[in-house]
């Protein structure tokens, strides 16, 4: 069974004293959203920001404030949370908090909890920009990193003081995507390079037009999440915007035209164990660009096109090759053409006019086919779940 993500995953939740606490509770939503079970636990000043009964409410699990409490559970088993933790995920960590984990103190639940775990800890610093550059927080970050505990650093931008400088709160999403990049470690993709790329290239005509098509990224970005999810370390070379939980823990290469995810691939797959190509790459871009903007002085406007190279076919590479093939006809004997034709190991053949599949949906219907012509149909699913499909395949054909 394949690493997926959050579900069923235990997360302890620890939030200490720093007015970011109150944005801890959107993570805890989101957490649960994703089908963890989270288990918050504060420190006394924490609660001085946020009450108890915020994080009780969305997580639907009793909220742990002090050690000595006669109703928690870590008052007769101090360690049980750290024990069944899959991470301990500590956001926001404040300078003070950071400073007494450091120096292994275990004086409130948030620091008792990371002293007996032995789940990976993750660590979000917020607090006020001289705090944070201080050579004390820095060397006590340092001296957690050091023990493997993973640090999502912290923004910039206005703070709470009024001052602007480093020290907000990371993203939700980046701190989330780093928890499933975290938990996944281990994956069965491990250890592997993955090259994946995704969104529909831009074929400029001039600085203000271009030529592309309606690849949204989805199910590209979903590749990459899920094979990071599973341990890979991933490539994404893309020409959609990419979320903050999307790009955690991902190497992520924009791109606009055919032309640079050429460059872009070929980068990155000398190193690469597989290449997953879900991008929508256009097949000719404008003959010419025009550096200044095209006026409208004719009735009429011939755009010459020219081929685009097709990047599968022609990159050079050892790695594990997978294509997709959007059709709209004849969907098996197209998509086996286009295996043959451009020396596939398995492709992805999505009818992108079935609804609900293809372009811009959340969902996808697609059937793989591989080199030795095994046919596999499978029913309309979330993108993501259909990721995970492909990479359960995947692993297979790897050396
Ligand atoms: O991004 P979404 O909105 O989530 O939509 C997903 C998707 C429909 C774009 C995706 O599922 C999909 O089908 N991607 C492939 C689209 C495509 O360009 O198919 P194609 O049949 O034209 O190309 C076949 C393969 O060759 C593809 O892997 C393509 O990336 C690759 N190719 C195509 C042209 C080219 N010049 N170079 C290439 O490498």
């Amino acid at each position: 069974m394949s690493v997926r993500g959050l579900a069923g995953r235990n997360i302890v939740l620890g939030v200490s004293g720093s007015i970011a606490a109150y944005k801890a509770a959107d993570v805890a939503s989101r957490l649960v959203q994703a089908g963890a079970t989270v288990d918050t636990v504060m420190t006394p000043s924490a609660i001085r920001f946020v009450a108890p009964l915020t994080f009780q409410s969305l997580t639907h699990r009793p909220v742990v404030t002090d050690l000595f409490d006669p109703r928690s559970e870590l008052s007769i088993d101090h360690v049980a949370l750290a024990r069944r933790a899959d991470a301990v995920l500590i956001a926001p960590a404040t300078a003070d908090l950071l400073s007494r984990m450091a120096h292994g103190l275990a004086d409130d639940p948030v620091t008792a909890t990371v002293l007996a775990t032995a789940a990976p800890v993750i660590v979000c610093p917020a607090m006020e920009s001289h705090m944070y550059r201080h050579p004390a927080t820095q060397e006590n970050l340092e001296r957690l990193v050091q023990r493997g505990v993973r640090v999502v650093e912290p923004a910039a931008g206005r703070l709470a003081s009024g001052q602007h400088g480093i020290g907000r709160l990371a993203d939700p999403g980046l701190i989330i995507g780093t928890v499933r990049q975290v938990l996944g470690r281990n994956g069965d993709l491990s250890g592997r390079r993955v090259v994946v790329t995704a969104g529909g290239t831009r074929e400029a005509i001039d600085p203000v037009r271009y030529i592309t098509n309606r690849s949204s990224g989805k199910m590209g970005h979903a590749l990459a999440e899920a094979a990071r999810d599973r341990g890979a370390a991933v490539v994404l070379v893309t020409a959609a915007p990419v979320g903050p939980e999307t790009a955690a823990g991902i190497d992520v290469r924009p791109v606009s035209s055919a032309l640079e995810m050429m460059a872009e691939v070929q980068a990155a797959v000398e190193r690469a164990d597989a290449l997953i190509m879900a991008a929508a790459v256009a097949d000719y871009r404008p003959a010419a660009f025009s550096s200044h903007k095209v006026k409208k002085t004719q009735d009429q406007w011939e755009l010459r096109m020219v081929r685009n190279p097709d990047i599968l076919a022609s990159v050079r590479t050892t790695a594990v090759k997978v294509g997709f093939a959007a059709e709209t006809q004849d969907l098996r004997e197209n998509a086996l053409a286009k295996l043959k034709a451009k020396g596939l190991h398995m492709i992805v053949a999505n009818d992108v006019t079935a609804p609900g599949s293809g372009f811009e949906s959340d969902t996808n219907q697609v059937t793989i086919i591989d080199r030795s012509g095994r046919v596999e149909e499978l029913p309309s699913l979330p993108k993501m779940d259909v990721a995970h499909e492909i990479l359960d395949r995947l692993v297979t054909l790897l050396p």
